[in-house]
């Protein structure tokens, strides 16, 4: 019997088990995650003037980061005989816990808030089998009640509250170390429930302490300007903004996150609706990475930074040489509505190669 999921790519815990809380006992569920590509920018580094590299993790199973810990949860859920996964979920948790649970072959509930859900992360949830919990409530009230179940006996949390989730998603970290022999100076991500900064500093520490690098990122991270309570170091009671991933006021990683920015020298800055929408529209014309307005949070803020001496970490002052990592969380399909609103009602051509050569040349 095959141990691996495809003879082409190994999984996270294939690539790095020696750095996970895996045992001969544990059962291993993967679908192929990780490995992403590391994409160097050259339009993106000309605008800034800085090298710059897109960790495009849009390009994992189901289409987000969340798989890299998913795997790991999984797997240990699995080992402790959980009957059933459960999680609260702004959508992409969500859509990872459906697949990894049809692949373990055990039921798996998502709470999620009413009308909040990207149609495309919904569908995926839905597709592998995930009982959907419609809640009238926000991420927050979600993870809340999900935290009280998780107390019940053969209920396994996989939210980023549990600890494996969080070990999976270190490995990108590693990555992008193998990739580039060395940590970048600066790493950039979207910040919601703040596991992920969280991970990736868990990640950067723990390759450096193995002599893997030599030097360490400033974690620098973004929230949305409606949901920013690290940033504004308040709970935000009804966080808005189009970047539904991120909508959340009371993120659960909040103190990690905090820790990670302080001790890299890092900083937490917010992004406009605005600034997301062209970010994610620029990068997907200019460099053809398409991805959820969430993850283009990393790149809105990259454009701040460069850009205005108003930003909480403004490269005017940074070294050209540096090399900057931005990671993009989510595909660029599953959140479709506000890109399908920008685009123009398609007029159709006749049949006729005139008809096209007018309309090509229009
Ligand atoms: N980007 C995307 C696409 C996300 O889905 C999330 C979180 C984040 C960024 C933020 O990562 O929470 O680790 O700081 N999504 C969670 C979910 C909350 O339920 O799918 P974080």
């Amino acid at each position: 019997m095959h141990t691996e999921t495809t003879t082409s790519k190994l999984g996270v815990i294939a690539r790095y088990q020696e750095y996970l809380p895996i045992t001969e006992s544990t059962p291993i569920v993967a679908l192929g995650e990780g490995s992403t590509p590391l994409v160097f920018c050259p339009r993106l580094s000309k605008r800034v003037g800085r090298a710059v590299f897109v960790k495009n993790e849009g390009i994992n199973p189901t289409g987000s980061f969340k798989d890299r810990g998913m795997t790991v949860a999984v797997s240990k859920a699995m080992e402790r005989n959980a009957k059933a996964l459960i999680c609260a979920s702004t959508g992409n948790t969500s859509a990872s816990a459906a697949a990894y649970a049809a692949r373990a072959g055990i039921s798996c509930a998502v709470v999620l808030p009413v009308g909040k859900i990207a149609i495309g992360k919904l569908l995926q949830a839905f597709a592998c089998g995930a009982k959907i919990i419609a809640l009238e409530g926000n991420f927050d009230d979600a993870l809340r009640i999900v935290r009280e179940l998780g107390e019940q006996r053969d209920l396994a949390v996989v939210n980023s509250i549990n600890p494996d989730r969080i070990a999976g998603q270190k490995t990108a970290a590693f990555e992008i170390i193998d990739d580039l022999g060395e940590a970048p100076d600066f790493h950039l991500l979207p910040v919601g429930n703040a596991g992920n900064i969280t991970a990736y500093w868990a990640g950067y520490r723990e390759y450096h302490a193995r002599g893997r690098s030599t030097k360490l990122p400033a974690m620098i991270g973004f929230q949305a300007a409606g949901a920013a309570p690290i940033f504004y170091n308040r709970i935000v009671e009804n966080p808005e903004t189009v970047a539904s991933a991120i909508r959340i006021g009371n993120p659960a990683s909040w103190k990690q996150a905090r820790a990670a920015i302080t001790e890299s020298h890092g900083a937490i800055d917010v992004v406009s609706d605005e600034e997301i929408l062209a970010a994610q529209i620029w990068l997907a014309q200019h460099e053809g990475i398409f991805v959820e307005p969430a993850s283009a949070a990393s790149v809105a803020g990259l454009f701040k930074c460069c850009d205005s001496k108003e930003a909480a970490y403004s490269f005017q002052k940074i070294p050209e040489e540096s090399q900057i990592v931005c990671t993009v969380t989510g595909h660029g399909l599953k959140d479709p509505d506000v890109i399908t609103t920008q685009m123009k009602e398609l007029k159709s051509v006749p049949a006729t190669l005139r008809a096209v050569q007018r309309a090509i040349e229009a």
